[in-house]
């Protein structure tokens, strides 16, 4: 299984958005979190700055939502040119609808599960999803420390996956860093986001190499 690495560029320069994606060229996407100060404590940037950085960038957008309304605005972000689009399970009135408006639009849609959110209710879904996102942290802020305590949600969640001979990817976001890469790709998940660990390095495209080796299943 080809392992993902999307830095978050929660951790890049805000001042210096488009020089930091050159720095991270050679990752598979750019993981881009929305916070709108209501469904998580801190606030980021929307939809007129995420069409900014795809005017400048040719790195796919991994647009996470983490907003409170997302049925007003995820197919918005997919219409914008995001190539994928991830909404929180329990933020979203219409799952399923929501999914298949971003799907139109062209985008992957990706539904996120934060750690104390469980996966169960929404098996029965999951050929509306492209992507399932695990969050390996409660979502809000960068530079948290990875709770092993969601190991077996990955798990279950790519056995649940494989069992029903679907095409899914398994996101993982949240204190993803050389410690504890290879603990979530053996639990089953094969795209990454790393903000702090990406962006802090001294030398950004060596990380993403040596993380996407670490990854490799
Ligand atoms: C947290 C965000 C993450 C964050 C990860 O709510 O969803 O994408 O940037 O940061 P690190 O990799 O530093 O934990
Ligand atoms: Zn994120």
């Amino acid at each position: 299984m080809a392992a993902q690495i999307n830095p978050s560029i929660l951790s890049a320069d805000f001042a210096n958005l488009e020089r930091d994606l050159k720095t991270i060229a050679s990752a598979d996407a750019a993981h881009v979190d929305v916070m709108d100060n209501h469904f998580v404590p801190n606030l980021t940037l929307g939809l007129p700055v995420v069409q900014a950085l795809l005017a400048v960038t040719p790195l796919p957008i991994d647009v996470h939502l983490m907003i409170a309304d997302p049925d007003r605005w995820a197919a918005a972000y997919a219409e914008a040119g995001a190539s994928s689009v991830t909404f929180h399970a329990e933020a979203a009135a219409a799952p399923v609808r929501l999914a298949r408006e971003i799907r139109k639009q062209g985008a992957r849609a990706a539904i996120a599960l934060r750690p104390a959110t469980p996966i169960e209710p929404y098996l029965d879904l999951l050929p509306e999803f492209d992507m399932v996102l695990v969050m390996t942290v409660e979502p809000g802020f960068g530079g948290q420390s990875f709770l092993d305590g969601t190991l077996g949600k990955i798990r279950r969640v790519r056995e649940a996956i494989s069992a029903a001979n679907l095409e899914i990817s398994v996101q993982v976001d949240g204190g993803i860093s050389r410690e504890t890469i290879d603990r979530a790709a053996e639990a089953g998940a094969d795209v990454f986001v790393a903000g702090s660990a990406v962006f802090g390095a001294a030398d950004i495209p060596a990380e993403i190499a040596t993380l996407r080796t670490m990854a490799a299943r």
